[in-house]
């Protein structure tokens, strides 16, 4: 067993431990934290009746306008697959800077634009 001297150290030492490495935990999540970018989130938008066709009710900010990048950045968007059926994400996120706004109809539907 240990002298009850080496075990007073031992605690001393831990909460000193403890005590240094709380802050440099901190400081590292302050820094890496904001770093990634989840970007615009809505859930898993494709488990809605219409899929990732936009409908009015779920789109009423929006709805009817084609000047999507008013409200949303191109860059912003498409980061995270939130369904669970494995979508690239990448390569969707890559077509869209590509394309631009002409080619989110494709998946998303008119929008209510005529
Ligand atoms: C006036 C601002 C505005 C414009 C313009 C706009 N949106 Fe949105 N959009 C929003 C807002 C706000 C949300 C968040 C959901 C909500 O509150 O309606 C959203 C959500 C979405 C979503 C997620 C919908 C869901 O199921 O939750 C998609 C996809 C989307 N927009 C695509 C588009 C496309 C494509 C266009 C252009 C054809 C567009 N938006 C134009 C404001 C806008
Ligand atoms: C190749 C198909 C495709 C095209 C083109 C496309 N999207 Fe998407 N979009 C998706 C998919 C798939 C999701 C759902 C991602 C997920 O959670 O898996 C999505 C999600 C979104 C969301 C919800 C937020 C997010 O990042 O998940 C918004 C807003 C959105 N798209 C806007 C647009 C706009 C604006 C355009 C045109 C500039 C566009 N999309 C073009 C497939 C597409």
């Amino acid at each position: 067993m240990w002298p009850a001297g080496a075990k007073i150290a031992s605690s001393k030492g831990l909460s000193l431990f403890v005590f240094l490495l709380i802050p440099i935990l901190l400081f590292l999540l302050s820094c890496g934290g904001d770093e990634f970018n989840d970007g615009e989130d809505y859930g898993d938008i494709l488990s809605t009746e219409e899929g990732l066709v936009l409908t009015e009710g779920e789109h009423e900010i929006g709805w009817g306008r084609s000047d999507c990048t008013v409200c949303h950045n191109l860059e912003n968007i498409h980061l995270v697959d939130r369904s669970e059926i494995g979508i690239d994400i990448e390569s969707i996120h890559d077509q869209v800077l590509e394309e631009g706004i002409s080619g989110c109809s494709d998946c998303h539907g008119t929008n209510g634009v005529e």
